[in-house]
């Protein structure tokens, strides 16, 4: 028995740690909504409990055309995935072989090259300022076996985003021939006036851009795997015949329905996000010990300058039965992200990174 050569040295994809003995840890490692999810999911989701021996619908129908009509969009340009990640290794098993190359930001998000490394492909970092893709140095880098170039935007695990006009000079100056994959994940949070919020317009004119978008993020259905893509026709057809048949279960395809209605839930997200991300940086403005990064999304990336400081704050968070993510991975050696949390999980982060014996 041998699997593919590329497959044995493949690091495997290391999630925040979401366990520690105390009880009632606080979780911020994950970029999960904190406030949890609509109400209405809860009780869309168990009228069905009696459809869990069924095979739901394969296509994922009714959700694709209820995404359609909220996005102004065509629903057979629409995939659903488990999870925006299925769609991100989809799309890589379907344009990438042996050899090939995507390119990725700097600190962008570890899945694309663990997702290329799975076809034999290379993944080929893009130098960042700033936080910020490169643009000059992502056309440097194009060869002739650049398939996919992923960009997160806003970008995990550094909070940035690129805006409407960088958006615009990569869409004019990348042949047509490479996907351009814009990873949403965040995007209902963002709500800065130069953000690219109608990208899938924009995709609509460009059959080489593909968005993908997530119900597990603000929508904060992480646990039931529900995502999507939008594309042209020609890679959406592709990725139907990639996709197993019922990649989307009933209650994910059930859950992510109930919760596109819910606006009065996403309008509290957001608020309760923009009020603590503006908290953070306020509260640490002039503290000359660690510097919170601007972001768009829900979490914050805090510099500590130094990986020993930053261990020792991670470790006290961690005695205080909070957990935050460690970001070596990324080569952030010096940086912690923390999830946007209630209020009482944000008002304790702050008082234990500002030294406050009173957590
Ligand atoms: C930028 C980005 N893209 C995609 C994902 C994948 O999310 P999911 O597979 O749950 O949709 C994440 C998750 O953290 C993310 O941060």
């Amino acid at each position: 028995m041998k699997a593919n050569k590329y497959l044995e040295n493949i690091a495997i994809y290391k999630p925040g740690k979401d366990k520690i003995d105390q009880k009632k840890a606080i979780k911020l490692s994950a970029n999960e909504n904190t406030l949890g999810c609509s109400l209405k999911v809860k009780e869309g989701y168990s009228n069905h409990f009696n459809d869990l021996s069924i095979y739901y619908d394969p296509a994922c129908e009714a959700l694709r055309e209820k995404i359609a009509s909220y996005n102004n969009i065509n629903s057979d340009q629409i995939l659903c995935s488990a999870g925006s990640d299925e769609a991100i290794a989809m799309l890589i098993q379907s344009f990438c072989k042996e050899d090939d190359e995507i390119l990725y930001s700097e600190h962008g998000f570890l899945m694309y090259a663990i997702s290329a490394a799975k076809v034999g492909a290379k993944s080929i970092k893009i130098n960042e300022v700033n936080f910020k893709t490169d643009i000059d140095d992502m056309v440097k880098k194009i060869t002739n076996k650049t398939k996919i170039i992923f960009l997160a935007n806003p970008n995990n695990p550094t909070g940035s985003y690129l805006n409407v006009k960088e958006i615009n000079k990569i869409i004019s100056i990348i042949p047509k021939n490479i996907l351009i994959v814009f990873d949403h994940a965040y995007h209902e949070y963002c709500t800065n006036q130069d953000y690219p919020k109608d990208i899938l317009n924009i995709a609509k004119k460009n059959d080489n851009i593909v968005v993908t978008r997530t119900f597990s993020k603000i929508y904060g259905l992480a646990s039931l795997r529900v995502g999507w893509c939008y594309a042209s026709k020609y890679v959406v057809d592709i990725l139907n015949k990639v996709r197993g048949p019922f990649n989307v279960s009933g209650p994910a395809q059930i859950g992510a329905l109930v919760a596109l209605e819910d606006q009065e839930f996403i309008n509290k997200s957001i608020e309760h996000n923009n009020k603590w991300l503006k908290i953070y940086k306020e509260e640490f403005e002039n503290n000359n010990k660690l510097k919170i990064y601007d972001s768009v999304a829900n979490f914050i990336l805090i510099d500590f300058y130094s990986k020993e400081k930053c261990d020792k704050h991670y470790q006290e968070l961690l005695n205080n039965a909070i957990i935050v993510r460690k970001l070596e991975a990324y080569n952030l050696n010096s940086c912690l992200r923390v999830t946007i949390g209630k209020e009482e999980h944000n008002i304790k982060v702050i008082n234990i990174l500002k030294g406050s014996k009173n957590v």
